[in-house]
């Protein structure tokens, strides 16, 4: 059994197999076509904290797979009133297929999966967003073809997109370019030796943008450190990816944003809605590319259809 709660938790030729797959199963959704390799299968979600797209993308995708889901979160459960953990993952998994769980710190989820007789996917924590990064590479791919050789320039907040982008680099060896504010960088503490030679730190945003194949960024606050909203706003103020940023970028570099958005914070309204963004299509791929990452987590890898 497997888990996906990290995205080094996946081989390169994993990950090949789930791309595969992705084109597969977005190709049947595109023409139409009934497909339901996960009939009678259940998802649980949990969600400890809010969202849009995870939450329509995983109910969506596992419906479109012939299952179905139930949404649990904190406040409407029996974990808002402090159940243990391991608890509820050895009920939950007793009664459903597969999980998904967004939540705080990443123990919570290793040790939901240390309990869990099912596969267990990290819905986001606050160090890591597998999904979204699954979703991200293959958008990358889908637009430019090979992701290997290519810099991908990290604009902001050093937090779990950033994180999971520099464990893609080591997997898929591409450069990661991070530019962030003073104590605001990278969590060193999460970073492996053999991720370490894909990142280069940079203080002026401007150059870690040079000549990127890739400009990416983030809201200022992720969810849980809302207290710190006033302040980040001031100490990210020069951090704000814009035409000028996009322009010392290759000129056929790409913007991604994993989305929510903030306009004229951590991107301006005209880059967002520019012709090098794909943030929508990185958006639709969340759907197709967890579709893939269900139908492997229960079935193993299947013969092509
Ligand atoms: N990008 C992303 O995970 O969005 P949600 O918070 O809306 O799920
Ligand atoms: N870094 C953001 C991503 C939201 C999808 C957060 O954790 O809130």
């Amino acid at each position: 059994m497997k888990h996906f709660l990290q995205f080094r938790d996946f081989t390169k030729d994993e990950f090949e197999y789930l791309f595969e797959r992705t084109r597969l199963i977005k190709a049947l959704f595109k023409s139409y076509t009934i497909y339901h390799p996960l009939k009678d299968r259940m998802l649980a979600m949990v969600f400890e904290k809010q969202s849009t797209r995870t939450r329509v993308s995983f109910e969506a995708g596992i419906h479109q797979l012939g299952g179905s889901s139930i949404n649990l979160t904190t406040g409407e459960t029996q974990l808002g009133r402090g159940e243990p953990i391991e608890d509820v993952a050895r009920v939950i998994s007793r009664m459903v297929d597969l999980v998904m769980i967004r939540t705080f710190d990443q123990s919570i989820i290793e040790r939901f999966a240390a309990y869990s007789r099912v596969p267990v996917i990290n819905g986001l924590t606050n160090q890591f967003h597998p999904c979204q990064i699954l979703a991200d590479v293959f958008t990358y791919i889908e637009h430019r073809g090979d992701i290997a050789g290519k810099t991908v320039a990290w604009i902001g907040d050093g937090n779990n997109m950033c994180s999971t982008w520099l464990q893609a680099a080591a997997i898929f060896d591409f450069q990661l370019h991070v530019a962030s504010p003073e104590g605001y960088g990278i969590n060193e503490s999460l970073i492996s030796e053999t991720e370490k030679p894909h990142l280069t730190l940079f203080a002026d945003p401007m150059e870690a943008s040079r000549n990127a194949d890739l400009v990416t960024t983030d809201v200022w606050t992720s969810m849980g450190f809302e207290a710190e909203t006033d302040e980040r706003k001031r100490d990210f103020a020069d951090f704000q990816v814009d035409a000028e940023m996009m322009a010392v970028a290759r000129p056929d570099a790409l913007f991604m944003h994993c989305l929510p958005a903030h306009r004229g914070e951590e991107v301006s309204a005209e880059v967002l809605e520019g012709a090098q963004s794909v943030v929508w299509d990185e958006a639709e791929n969340r759907l197709h590319a967890q579709k893939a990452l269900m139908e492997y987590l229960i079935l193993g890898q299947v013969a092509q259809n």
